[in-house]
């Protein structure tokens, strides 16, 4: 398909109305294609318009950009124009009053500036330990050969990992503090109807504000206790503690719970659900998954145990990340709401529109990505380097002022995990490869997704 022209900015009044995909039902528009399939439904979409098109769901409006330029003028669109925060609505009751996104775009970015020193190097190499400690426990506690229910193992490695890269070692330690219960119950307060009224007083809602509360009183219970004992860990909360805005003042215990709420939200679930995507690609392409073996027996023979440096050098283990961050992007479409019209190329897209990029259509695009239904990591390493062609190319992380900040620490954490688990087993895929379940907020595998696992009888790489 050609695309468009897009970079001759004409006036609003001369743009055209953005081009609109056939086949919207009265009232409902779209909703049940959408419904059925978003993906298919979008690369319908993309086939029928080009780089940007719009469709309906119900009375909403929803424009969507569709390739590396017009993501770049979506993504470096001002906050006034393009805006974030009206569509996250439903994570206030979540996150908690007074931050993330209930509050201005500016605060927002300096509470969120706060985790940047638990995101920096030396921290990261502290989070890789954890990361291989929870990844090995896991692994010793299977039996010599059995079958895991994969996104329900990666689900409880990641929770156990962010809860001691996040939260802290008292809340992975103290197994009946509460918090798994009130987690859950907050996470299962992600509903469309919470989308649309978060606020509405139904059970999920009520019993996902008792459970934000309940967290609040946890979290400071163990900073009230750090602060009398004068404790110091080196994890997100304790980072936060620290933090103090630009004029001096220290974060209130609900905007240290609110942005560790933040974290978690966006970054657990993500992480479990890419990781067991991982896993499945892996073990459908056996050939690259030897390769994948024969670089841990490289990289760890002369590393001699597991480590950060050695996790940094496997190209090939992290470039299959990337390619499932590409056939299988956890979050398949980011939404603004326009509050001005924004003119991109000759059309128009209105005040009012909600604006869509699709990581899943994007990476699907044949001049951006070649062969692009085909898992092929080597697409990203030389002389390939399919992604170099454009930055704004592979956008599973996001991409401009709000691009994901915990990238790194999520590529090291399903390097790591696949590492041990590789090490340890030997994996075969026990149901036919899952459809993706578009049921939930983030896209992972439909159940059943099981692998059967057997102890490796070679001795472990690691000495
Ligand atoms: C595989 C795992 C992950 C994926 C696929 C992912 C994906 C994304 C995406 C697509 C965005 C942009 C959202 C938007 O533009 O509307 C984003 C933002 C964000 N991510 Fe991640 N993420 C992951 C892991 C993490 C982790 C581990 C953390 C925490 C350390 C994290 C923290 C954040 C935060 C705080 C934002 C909001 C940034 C802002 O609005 O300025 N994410 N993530």
């Amino acid at each position: 398909m050609a695309l468009q022209s897009h970079n001759t900015e004409v006036s609003a009044e001369a743009a055209r109305a953005v081009p609109e995909m056939s086949g919207g039902l009265p009232l409902l528009g779209h909703l049940r294609e959408f419904q059925r399939d978003p993906v298919a439904f979008l690369c319908r979409g993309w086939r029928e318009c080009g780089e940007l098109f719009q469709f309906g769901i119900g009375p909403r409006k929803f424009v969507v950009f569709a390739g590396p330029e017009a993501h770049h003028a979506y993504f470096k669109a001002p906050e006034e124009t393009l805006d974030a925060k009206s569509v996250y609505q439903f994570t206030v009751p979540i996150f908690g009053r007074g931050v993330a996104y209930d509050v201005s775009s500016d605060l927002m970015t300096e509470q969120l500036g706060f985790l940047f020193p638990a995101l920096r190097e030396s921290a990261m190499r502290r989070y890789v330990r954890i990361m291989f400690e929870e990844s090995e426990s896991f692994c010793d506690a299977l039996g010599q050969e059995g079958e895991i229910d994969l996104p329900h193992a990666m689900n409880e490695l990641t929770v156990n990992i962010a809860s001691r890269c996040f939260l802290g070692e008292e809340i992975r330690n103290e197994v009946d503090s509460g918090f798994a219960e009130a987690y859950h119950d907050l996470q299962n307060g992600i509903n469309t109807l919470g989308f649309f009224f978060p606020r509405l007083p139904t059970p999920a809602h009520l019993t996902r504000d008792r459970a934000r509360r309940q967290i609040t009183e946890i979290f400071s219970g163990i900073m009230r206790e750090r602060q009398r004992t004068g404790a110091q860990s080196e994890d997100f909360m304790q980072t936060l503690m620290e933090a103090r805005y630009k004029d001096g003042r220290p974060l209130s215990d609900n905007e240290v719970t609110g942005l560790l709420l933040t974290s978690l939200f966006a970054g657990q679930h993500t992480s479990a659900v890419l990781a067991s995507w991982t896993g499945l690609e892996l073990h459908r392409e056996i050939p690259y998954l030897d390769r994948v073996r024969d670089e841990m027996r490289e990289v760890y023979e002369e590393e001699g145990s597991l480590s950060y440096a050695g996790l940094k050098q496997q190209p090939l283990l992290e470039n299959a990340v990337r390619e499932c961050e590409r056939l299988h992007p956890p979050l398949i479409i980011l939404i603004r709401k326009a509050l001005r019209p924004l003119t991109y190329g000759n059309y128009t897209v209105p005040a009012g529109a909600l604006a869509v990029v699709s990581p899943a259509l994007s990476h699907l695009l044949p001049h951006v990505f070649a062969d692009p239904e085909k898992f092929n990591p080597d697409r990203f390493a030389p002389p390939a380097s399919e992604e170099k062609q454009h930055p704004l190319a592979l956008i599973g992380f996001g991409g401009g002022k709000h691009r994901c900040m915990g990238k790194n620490f999520a590529i090291l954490q399903i390097k790591a995990i696949w590492t041990v688990l590789l090490d340890r087993f030997e994996f075969k895929l026990d149901t036919p490869f899952p459809a993706p379940n578009y049921g939930s907020w983030v896209t992972g595998p439909r159940l059943p997704c099981r692998l059967r696992y057997r102890r490796r009888s070679q001795a472990s790489i690691f000495h």
